[in-house]
């Protein structure tokens, strides 16, 4: 597996960091793409450690910036001639900070969790073309269960600007960045069909969370966090679904998905008014998501969104250096 290569976003910590070295393990040339390099470093060295794999690469990248992406993607290029695997597995997670944006204009969590991960894709669509077997994987979250609730929508007056919303929260940022997230993961496979590129989502529904993770957190959320994380799964195990999407024969030929942690295909739900006790059925299961997350209208918005603020980004196809 020494020649199939998968880069892997965040890998420093969390299911991240358990799929770098499951990856590892089973022999794949791993790319961990994370952006603070002095503790990735000792993780980096931890994995090459565990999984006996010296073929275990560390690259500086913040998702949240399009300088770095395109730094990133350009060193990426002149590293390796091709790309098997793709894992947006990164996100801004850090419930109860205030509103920020990122250093382009647009709200951090959005940012980090989906205008990146477009961008990331399209700088690296090339090199995944000359995979014989490319697919990408998208980490999502059941936190897109809110969106049962017919009302809920993604608010695009929040996605960029200034933000003196009283009621603002990074949780509902969060809740907004992946179901649009999973609309692109749809978005995409369409897109990249003709390519042989295969686009998947996996909607994570809890995983223990690190301390580091937790630490982010405001007290409230951190004390949340930490009743909920004992009862989660430990990372491996999401990390295992990870690498059996991604790698797995079964999933071959799978794209426009999304799977649940038991690996089944989501299938959308009705939209139709099922009444409270079948609605919490829904909710509380996993078989179904929201049938929102197939709304065309708002998919070509979020990619539309996507695709103007990256434009300049992946327009200039000499992709020369941008000091960063
Ligand atoms: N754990 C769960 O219960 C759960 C539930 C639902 C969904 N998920 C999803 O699963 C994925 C992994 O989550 P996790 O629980 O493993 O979280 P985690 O331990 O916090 O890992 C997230 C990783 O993303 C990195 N990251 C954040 N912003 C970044 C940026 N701008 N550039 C580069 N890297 C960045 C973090 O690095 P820094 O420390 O440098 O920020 C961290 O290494 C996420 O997509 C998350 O939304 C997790």
């Amino acid at each position: 597996m020494q020649n199939r290569i998968v880069i892997i976003t965040g890998a420093k910590s969390g299911i991240g960091k358990a799929a770098a070295l499951k990856f590892a393990t089973e022999g794949y040339t791993v790319v961990m793409a994370c952006r603070n390099m002095e503790v990735s470093k000792k993780v980096q060295e931890e994995i090459i450690a565990s999984s006996k794999n010296k073929n275990v690469d560390l690259m500086e990248l913040d998702v949240s910036s399009f300088k770095s992406i395109r730094h990133f993607c350009e060193q990426y290029k002149k590293r390796y001639e091709k790309l098997d695997i793709l894992i947006h597995n990164a996100a801004y997670v850090e419930h109860g900070a205030k509103h920020r944006l990122s250093v382009d204009g647009i709200e951090l969590t959005f940012a980090t969790n989906v205008v990146g991960p477009y961008l990331m894709t399209q700088l690296l669509l090339d090199h995944l073309k000359k995979s014989d077997e490319a697919r990408i994987l998208n980490s999502g979250s059941n936190i897109i269960k809110h969106y049962f609730d017919p009302k809920k929508k993604i608010d695009f007056k929040t996605l960029q600007g200034e933000n003196n919303d009283p009621k603002f929260s990074v949780y509902n940022m969060y809740r907004q960045s992946k179901i649009a997230f999973m609309m692109l993961t749809f978005k995409m496979a369409d897109e990249f069909k003709n390519d042989g590129i295969k686009v998947n989502a996996l909607q994570v529904n809890g995983a223990k969370l690190s301390k580091e993770t937790l630490n982010k957190f405001t007290l409230r959320w951190r004390i949340i966090g930490r009743i909920q994380s004992a009862f989660l799964r430990p990372t491996e195990y999401m990390a295992n679904n990870y690498y059996e999407i991604c790698t797995s024969e079964k999933f071959k030929e799978t794209t426009g998905k999304l799977l649940n942690d038991k690996l089944e295909i989501m299938e959308s739900a009705t939209g139709e008014d099922l009444g409270f006790i079948e609605e919490v059925k829904q909710a509380v299961g996993s078989s179904v998501y929201p049938a929102y997350t197939d709304d065309k209208v708002t998919t070509e918005k979020v990619w539309g969104f996507c695709k103007n603020w990256t434009e300049k980004y992946t327009t200039d196809q000499k992709m020369e250096s941008i000091k960063v």
